[in-house]
């Protein structure tokens, strides 16, 4: 039996929880998750203990080996030492989204938190790639790779993944095709303004456009945009089980090498941010994912409509790409 990578996932609530119970069904890797205790009243919970124990006998009884442990730290950044030898690094901490909270609203929060969580992994795992999930999650990406100073190929953000599923699911909806067979891209940043690329969007190699008429797919690519905003409205919380499951697929492809291409949040390098016409952000565009994270960022074609949306959604990351500059600088 080969060597089994170690995946620490920091963050235990909804998504980080379903990450590590899906990696659990997998059985490929090794789960370390750290989180705050949870207070109730008085009481303070070790949860995160709790919820790796319960995962651990929920492996038994399915008959799958399997090695997951919680840790309990705390805000000023203690107790991240199981973080030593991590192969890939997953952050979903941080304060959810709330109905009526843009993504942005999150930014600052949010930058702290990302603050204390890089001092730990620079110090216990400086070659893991590690993912970021945390919103507003372009913003976060490019925060944690400065915080980091890693090299660009090594921290990737998850939205794209999420954000094309969805789209897939709509266009196999419509279609009443299995979504295995509908390939179909979002890029762009994970806001309102993110860019589901139609023209490259196809069922079996049949490009959707000739499949669904203009006016429908235009729904398709609304109903996408607000994507996370729908299932906000229905839970008063955020989507878990489809983002779980997008950086589950971030970490097969890393810590198998399996080299998918996949979209998600990267800093553009020189030759990308030529083709993009952007640079020092990060955003989503459509990746090789190695074991050494992002192996190559992908060119792909788009119709000068496209561009314009690309452009409109490049303008909106950066805007809080300034903003974020500032927090940052407090920290390095
Ligand atoms: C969503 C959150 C994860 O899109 O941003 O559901």
């Amino acid at each position: 039996m080969g060597h089994k990578k170690t995946v620490s996932i920091i963050g235990a609530g909804n998504v980080g929880e379903h990450i590590a119970s899906l990696l659990v069904l997998k059985g490929a890797v090794n789960i370390r998750m750290f989180d705050l205790p949870k207070k109730d009243g008085e009481k303070l919970y070790a949860h995160v203990k709790g919820k790796a124990l319960d995962m651990l006998q929920m492996a038994c009884a399915l008959g799958i080996d399997t090695d997951i442990q919680g840790f309990v730290v705390d805000q000023e950044g203690n107790g991240y030492e199981a973080l030593e030898g991590s192969d890939i690094v997953v952050i979903t901490a941080g304060f959810p989204r709330k109905p009526g909270m843009s993504r942005d609203d999150l930014l600052g929060i949010n930058i702290s938190i990302m603050n204390t969580i890089a001092t730990q992994i620079k110090k216990y795992a400086k070659n893991s790639v590690v993912i970021v999930v945390t919103n507003p999650v372009d913003i976060m990406t490019y925060s944690v790779y400065k915080l980091l100073g890693f090299d660009k190929k090594k921290v990737v953000g998850m939205a794209g993944v999420l954000d094309s599923s969805r789209f897939r699911t709509f266009i196999s909806l419509e279609l009443n095709v299995s979504p295995k067979d509908v390939h179909a891209y979002v890029i762009g940043g994970h806001g309102d303004e993110m860019v589901p690329l139609v023209s490259v969007s196809n069922v079996g190699g049949i490009p959707v456009s000739t499949l669904i008429d203009d006016k429908k797919i235009k729904e398709l690519v609304e109903r996408t945009r607000f994507g996370g905003g729908e299932i906000v409205d229905y839970m008063g919380t955020s989507a878990y089980h489809a983002p779980a499951a997008s950086v589950v697929e971030m970490i097969e492809s890393i810590a198998l090498n399996a080299k998918r291409v996949l979209t998600c949040s990267v800093l553009l390098d020189d030759e990308a941010s030529n083709y993009y016409e952007a640079q020092n952000l990060c955003v989503g565009v459509p990746v090789k994912l190695s074991e050494e994270g992002v192996e190559k960022i992908v060119k792909v074609p788009m119709t000068d409509y496209e561009k314009e949306l690309w452009r409109k959604s490049v303008v909106s990351v950066k805007k809080n790409i300034a903003i974020a500059d500032e927090f940052i600088s407090k920290y390095i």
